[in-house]
């Protein structure tokens, strides 16, 4: 009997003990991973369909836009702004049909451009000039299909086009880049006036697509964008000044030359020429670019730029990205899963809920015209 009573406390006392081990056991667990709340990004690649259409202008063309009192171009750039909305992720980009006059107005912009390129454009630029007209239909009388462009990006680094309705957010639009995905437009700027566009159109969209053909820039890019993925807002500012001094308007030492990169210059015949100095009465001031110094750097948006940074070269600049993203502090460290096409995290955290913030309303919004 007594030896039952013994088995029996025995017995008692390791379920106690199991029972306060499984409640320690929980509490550690709570402590240690509490989730952290960060700003919302996408997970997968399919989940830039939540954020592709957030459009902070609408589609609406500013009163002194050359193409605001034309019908007819404005009911284009609506069907055009139609077939963004429409698109969904894994579809094929509808071809467009363009017509004579948009032909027209691309063949007078390529015939001014394409010679200051070959001139004045980073080497690797120049390199690929005559592989996209070979894979994407790249000539002055025959403007290349996203779809063409997107296949031919793809096959070479992994990135890819995504057709886009106007302007997005700072945010969403580097959110793209940490999925290897530039967002295009695919309307042309007004043909009353061949050599100026108040946003970015096709034309500055194609300059900015022949690079990411580049391992090195596209790398580059790709760190920038996922540099952004849950940072808040005033690290997504920085990270877009970084995109600004680079991607847009980022100039290169080749030798002992210093080309240009950027498509916000690449598409401008006369900042490219102002760039490169050959301007007599206005030079720029240009210093070796720098993520830590360009993160800080404000700049104009209607005015050629009075300040380009330089790179050492593209493999360099995304060291320097790598480099400066690792300062930025977040509660986790992020990857992407080229297999899977999603970012991977190594913490636990909770996203926060995903608002699009109107256009009046948005932050970003005075920059992202700069885009
Ligand atoms: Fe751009």
């Amino acid at each position: 009997m007594n030896s039952m009573l013994i088995l029996m406390v025995i017995l008692l006392m390791n379920l106690l003990k199991i029972y306060f081990q499984h409640c320690a056991h929980k509490l550690t667990n709570y402590t240690s991973l509490r989730a952290k709340k960060v700003p919302w990004f996408p997970r997968f690649k399919r989940d830039l369909d939540i954020v592709a259409n957030e459009v902070l202008d609408s589609g609406e063309l500013e009163a002194d836009h050359p193409g605001f009192h034309d019908k007819e171009y404005r009911l284009r750039r609506d069907k055009l702004a139609q077939v963004a909305k429409d698109y969904r992720f894994g579809d094929k980009i509808p071809a467009i049909h363009y017509e004579q006059n948009e032909i027209d107005t691309w063949n007078t912009v390529l015939d001014k451009i394409l010679p200051l390129h070959h001139k004045y454009a980073a080497a690797e630029h120049v390199r690929l000039l005559p592989l996209f007209e070979q894979n994407c239909g790249l000539r002055k009388d025959n403007i290349p299909q996203l779809q063409d462009i997107s296949d031919y990006l793809q096959e070479s680094t992994g990135f890819s086009l995504r057709p886009v309705a106007g302007l997005l957010s700072t945010r969403n639009f580097l959110y793209g880049l940490a999925f290897r995905t530039f967002f295009s437009t695919q309307y042309l700027r007004h043909h009353s006036r061949p050599l100026y566009t108040p946003e970015p159109d096709l034309i500055h969209e194609i300059c900015h697509s022949v690079l990411f053909a580049d391992q090195a820039f596209a790398d580059f890019s790709h760190q920038i964008g996922l540099a952004a993925i849950g940072a808040t807002d005033e690290q997504i500012e920085q990270l877009g000044r970084c995109y600004w001094f680079t991607v847009e308007f980022g100039l290169c030492k080749q030798g002992n030359d210093v080309k240009a990169f950027g498509a916000g210059i690449l598409s401008s015949f006369g900042e490219l020429e102002y760039s490169m100095g050959l301007n007599p009465n206005e030079k720029p001031k240009l210093l070796r670019f720098d993520p830590f110094v360009a993160s800080k750097q404000t700049y104009p948006i209607t005015t050629y730029q009075p300040l380009y940074f330089v790179s050492d070269s593209f493999e360099t600049a995304k060291e320097q990205m790598i480099e400066f993203a690792g300062t930025l502090k977040k509660p986790f460290n992020v990857r992407y899963l080229p297999y899977t096409n999603s970012i991977d995290v190594d913490s636990n955290i909770e996203l926060e809920k995903h608002v699009f913030i109107k256009p009046q309303e948005s932050p970003y919004a005075k920059e992202s015209n700069k885009m």
